[in-house]
Protein backbone atom coordinates (compact mmCIF):
# COMPACT_ATOMS: atom_id res chain seq x y z
CA UNK A 1 0.00 0.00 0.00
CA UNK A 2 2.61 2.72 -1.01
CA UNK A 3 1.60 5.30 -2.94
CA UNK A 4 4.38 7.32 -5.49
CA UNK A 5 4.23 10.73 -5.59
CA UNK A 6 3.46 11.13 -9.26
CA UNK A 7 0.55 7.93 -9.46
CA UNK A 8 -3.05 8.28 -8.96
CA UNK A 9 -5.07 7.32 -6.09
CA UNK A 10 -5.37 3.26 -6.07
CA UNK A 11 -8.67 2.19 -4.84
CA UNK A 12 -9.47 -1.24 -3.61
CA UNK A 13 -13.53 -1.58 -3.50
CA UNK A 14 -14.45 -4.16 -1.87
CA UNK A 15 -18.61 -5.04 -2.51
CA UNK A 16 -21.00 -7.78 -1.59
CA UNK A 17 -23.79 -7.15 -3.72
CA UNK A 18 -24.98 -5.38 -6.78
CA UNK A 19 -22.13 -2.67 -6.74
CA UNK A 20 -24.25 0.78 -8.30
CA UNK A 21 -21.81 2.85 -5.96
CA UNK A 22 -18.85 0.41 -7.71
CA UNK A 23 -20.63 1.74 -11.15
CA UNK A 24 -20.45 5.53 -9.91
CA UNK A 25 -16.63 5.87 -8.72
CA UNK A 26 -16.16 3.42 -12.25
CA UNK A 27 -18.07 6.19 -14.43
CA UNK A 28 -16.52 9.22 -12.44
CA UNK A 29 -13.03 7.86 -13.54
CA UNK A 30 -14.18 7.33 -16.59
CA UNK A 31 -15.12 11.09 -16.91
CA UNK A 32 -12.44 12.21 -16.14
CA UNK A 33 -13.35 13.72 -12.56
CA UNK A 34 -11.95 11.32 -10.31
CA UNK A 35 -8.23 11.25 -9.83
CA UNK A 36 -8.04 7.35 -9.06
CA UNK A 37 -7.55 3.96 -10.34
CA UNK A 38 -9.47 0.93 -9.10
CA UNK A 39 -7.03 -1.79 -9.01
CA UNK A 40 -9.03 -4.39 -7.52
CA UNK A 41 -12.88 -5.18 -7.02
CA UNK A 42 -12.96 -8.08 -4.15
CA UNK A 43 -16.61 -9.83 -3.37
CA UNK A 44 -17.14 -11.99 -0.72
CA UNK A 45 -19.86 -13.54 -2.91
CA UNK A 46 -19.27 -15.04 -6.11
CA UNK A 47 -22.91 -14.18 -7.23
CA UNK A 48 -22.53 -10.13 -6.46
CA UNK A 49 -23.40 -8.04 -10.01
CA UNK A 50 -20.76 -5.67 -8.82
CA UNK A 51 -18.33 -8.27 -10.07
CA UNK A 52 -20.10 -8.23 -13.66
CA UNK A 53 -19.61 -4.53 -13.23
CA UNK A 54 -15.91 -4.84 -12.78
CA UNK A 55 -15.46 -7.27 -15.63
CA UNK A 56 -17.09 -4.86 -17.83
CA UNK A 57 -14.99 -1.91 -17.10
CA UNK A 58 -11.67 -4.25 -17.41
CA UNK A 59 -11.38 -4.13 -13.56
CA UNK A 60 -9.79 -7.08 -12.02
CA UNK A 61 -11.72 -8.79 -9.59
CA UNK A 62 -11.71 -11.37 -7.00
CA UNK A 63 -13.94 -13.27 -5.04
CA UNK A 64 -13.25 -14.36 -1.33
CA UNK A 65 -16.14 -16.43 -0.56
CA UNK A 66 -16.59 -15.70 3.65
CA UNK A 67 -18.51 -18.96 4.24
CA UNK A 68 -15.07 -20.91 2.92
CA UNK A 69 -13.02 -19.58 6.54
CA UNK A 70 -13.46 -20.84 10.00
CA UNK A 71 -14.14 -17.10 11.38
CA UNK A 72 -13.25 -13.37 10.84
CA UNK A 73 -9.99 -13.57 11.61
CA UNK A 74 -9.15 -16.04 8.67
CA UNK A 75 -11.13 -14.56 6.38
CA UNK A 76 -9.81 -11.01 7.24
CA UNK A 77 -6.36 -12.50 6.61
CA UNK A 78 -7.08 -13.62 2.84
CA UNK A 79 -8.50 -10.33 2.42
CA UNK A 80 -5.31 -8.40 3.91
CA UNK A 81 -3.13 -11.08 2.00
CA UNK A 82 -5.03 -10.37 -1.84
CA UNK A 83 -4.54 -6.50 -1.06
CA UNK A 84 -0.80 -6.46 -0.20
CA UNK A 85 -0.30 -8.92 -3.25
CA UNK A 86 -2.37 -6.25 -5.26
CA UNK A 87 -0.02 -3.23 -6.30
CA UNK A 88 -0.73 0.28 -5.31
CA UNK A 89 -3.69 0.40 -3.38
CA UNK A 90 -4.31 3.68 -1.24
CA UNK A 91 -7.28 3.28 -0.25
CA UNK A 92 -9.80 0.41 0.90
CA UNK A 93 -12.98 1.45 -0.18
CA UNK A 94 -16.33 -0.57 1.73
CA UNK A 95 -18.74 0.02 -1.27
CA UNK A 96 -21.79 -1.91 0.22
CA UNK A 97 -19.69 -4.70 1.35
CA UNK A 98 -21.55 -6.86 4.20
CA UNK A 99 -18.89 -7.97 6.54
CA UNK A 100 -17.76 -6.92 9.38
CA UNK A 101 -14.04 -6.23 9.41
CA UNK A 102 -12.08 -7.37 12.56
CA UNK A 103 -9.55 -4.90 14.37
CA UNK A 104 -6.64 -6.26 12.94
CA UNK A 105 -7.51 -5.48 9.25
CA UNK A 106 -9.16 -2.04 10.39
CA UNK A 107 -5.50 -1.18 12.17
CA UNK A 108 -3.76 -2.67 9.55
CA UNK A 109 -4.85 0.45 7.25
CA UNK A 110 -6.00 2.91 9.78
CA UNK A 111 -7.31 5.46 7.96
CA UNK A 112 -7.36 3.92 4.71
CA UNK A 113 -10.90 2.68 4.63
CA UNK A 114 -14.09 4.31 3.52
CA UNK A 115 -17.61 3.10 3.96
CA UNK A 116 -20.53 4.19 2.68
CA UNK A 117 -23.40 3.90 4.98
CA UNK A 118 -27.12 4.78 4.06
CA UNK A 119 -28.25 6.83 7.12
CA UNK A 120 -27.09 10.11 8.67
CA UNK A 121 -24.59 9.19 11.02
CA UNK A 122 -24.56 9.09 14.27
CA UNK A 123 -28.25 8.17 13.49
CA UNK A 124 -29.13 4.41 12.72
CA UNK A 125 -25.73 2.48 12.61
CA UNK A 126 -26.22 -1.00 11.34
CA UNK A 127 -28.88 -3.12 8.70
CA UNK A 128 -32.42 -1.92 7.63
CA UNK A 129 -31.66 2.52 7.75
CA UNK A 130 -34.80 3.00 5.34
CA UNK A 131 -37.32 0.87 7.00
CA UNK A 132 -35.75 2.33 10.92
CA UNK A 133 -36.45 5.56 9.31
CA UNK A 134 -39.86 5.37 8.38
CA UNK A 135 -40.93 3.62 11.50
CA UNK A 136 -39.45 6.59 13.21
CA UNK A 137 -41.55 9.24 11.27
CA UNK A 138 -38.51 11.11 10.71
CA UNK A 139 -38.64 13.80 7.77
CA UNK A 140 -35.19 13.60 6.64
CA UNK A 141 -32.55 10.62 5.92
CA UNK A 142 -29.50 10.71 3.59
CA UNK A 143 -26.02 8.87 3.45
CA UNK A 144 -22.26 9.48 4.99
CA UNK A 145 -19.21 8.55 4.05
CA UNK A 146 -16.91 7.90 6.79
CA UNK A 147 -13.38 6.71 7.81
CA UNK A 148 -13.89 2.94 9.32
CA UNK A 149 -13.19 2.59 13.08
CA UNK A 150 -13.40 -0.66 14.69
CA UNK A 151 -16.49 0.76 15.66
CA UNK A 152 -19.34 -0.11 13.71
CA UNK A 153 -20.62 2.68 11.35
CA UNK A 154 -19.45 4.98 13.89
CA UNK A 155 -15.81 6.33 12.22
CA UNK A 156 -15.41 10.18 11.31
CA UNK A 157 -17.64 11.60 9.41
CA UNK A 158 -16.28 12.59 5.81
CA UNK A 159 -19.29 13.85 3.82
CA UNK A 160 -23.14 13.54 4.43
CA UNK A 161 -25.79 14.81 1.54
CA UNK A 162 -29.63 14.51 3.09
CA UNK A 163 -32.82 13.83 1.14
CA UNK A 164 -36.36 14.57 2.30
CA UNK A 165 -38.72 11.75 3.61
CA UNK A 166 -42.13 11.61 1.32
CA UNK A 167 -45.41 11.08 2.47
CA UNK A 168 -46.17 8.21 0.04
CA UNK A 169 -42.69 6.73 0.89
CA UNK A 170 -41.56 2.88 1.03
CA UNK A 171 -38.35 1.77 2.36
CA UNK A 172 -37.74 1.22 -1.55
CA UNK A 173 -38.53 4.32 -2.73
CA UNK A 174 -36.22 5.74 0.09
CA UNK A 175 -33.38 3.76 -0.81
CA UNK A 176 -33.57 4.65 -4.49
CA UNK A 177 -33.44 8.61 -3.15
CA UNK A 178 -30.62 7.80 -0.68
CA UNK A 179 -29.09 5.74 -3.44
CA UNK A 180 -28.90 9.20 -5.83
CA UNK A 181 -27.01 11.15 -3.13
CA UNK A 182 -24.77 8.35 -2.56
CA UNK A 183 -23.34 8.52 -6.04
CA UNK A 184 -22.39 12.23 -5.53
CA UNK A 185 -20.98 12.27 -2.13
CA UNK A 186 -18.46 8.42 -2.29
CA UNK A 187 -16.78 9.66 -5.28
CA UNK A 188 -16.39 12.98 -3.97
CA UNK A 189 -15.18 11.71 -0.59
CA UNK A 190 -12.61 9.67 -2.71
CA UNK A 191 -11.37 12.78 -4.67
CA UNK A 192 -10.64 14.84 -1.79
CA UNK A 193 -8.56 12.04 -0.60
CA UNK A 194 -6.87 11.87 -3.97
CA UNK A 195 -5.77 15.80 -3.57
CA UNK A 196 -4.77 15.13 -0.05
CA UNK A 197 -7.38 17.73 1.69
CA UNK A 198 -8.47 15.60 4.23
CA UNK A 199 -7.29 15.11 7.56
CA UNK A 200 -8.54 13.34 10.61
CA UNK A 201 -8.54 15.29 13.94
CA UNK A 202 -10.10 13.35 16.57
CA UNK A 203 -13.75 12.22 15.52
CA UNK A 204 -13.89 14.51 13.31
CA UNK A 205 -12.82 15.17 9.49
CA UNK A 206 -11.25 18.29 8.30
CA UNK A 207 -11.16 19.52 4.75
CA UNK A 208 -8.87 22.26 3.84
CA UNK A 209 -8.17 22.38 7.65
CA UNK A 210 -11.90 23.43 8.07
CA UNK A 211 -14.51 21.60 10.23
CA UNK A 212 -17.54 19.72 8.99
CA UNK A 213 -17.32 19.35 5.36
CA UNK A 214 -20.95 18.24 4.27
CA UNK A 215 -23.24 18.72 1.55
CA UNK A 216 -27.09 19.24 1.88
C1 LIG B 1 -25.61 1.31 -0.27
O1 LIG B 1 -26.87 1.81 0.07
C2 LIG B 1 -24.62 1.62 0.79
O2 LIG B 1 -24.90 2.79 1.51
C3 LIG B 1 -24.71 0.44 1.71
O3 LIG B 1 -24.97 -0.66 0.87
C4 LIG B 1 -25.61 -0.21 -0.32
C5 LIG B 1 -24.80 -0.74 -1.45
O4 LIG B 1 -25.45 -0.63 -2.69
N1 LIG B 1 -23.51 0.31 2.50
P1 LIG B 1 -24.66 -0.98 -4.02
O5 LIG B 1 -24.15 -2.42 -3.89
O6 LIG B 1 -23.52 -0.01 -4.15
O7 LIG B 1 -25.66 -0.86 -5.13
Amino acid sequence: MNKPAASKLGLAVLISGNGSNLQAIIDRIAAGTLDAEIRIVISNTADAYGLQRAARAGIPYTVIDHAAFANREAFDAALIDTLERSDGIDLVVLAGFMRILTAAFIDRYAHRIINIHPSLLPKYPGLDTHQRVLDAGDQEHGASVHFVTTDLDAGPVIIQARVPVMPDDTPERLQKRVHSVEYQIFPQAIQWIAEGRLQISGDSVLLDGARSPSQD
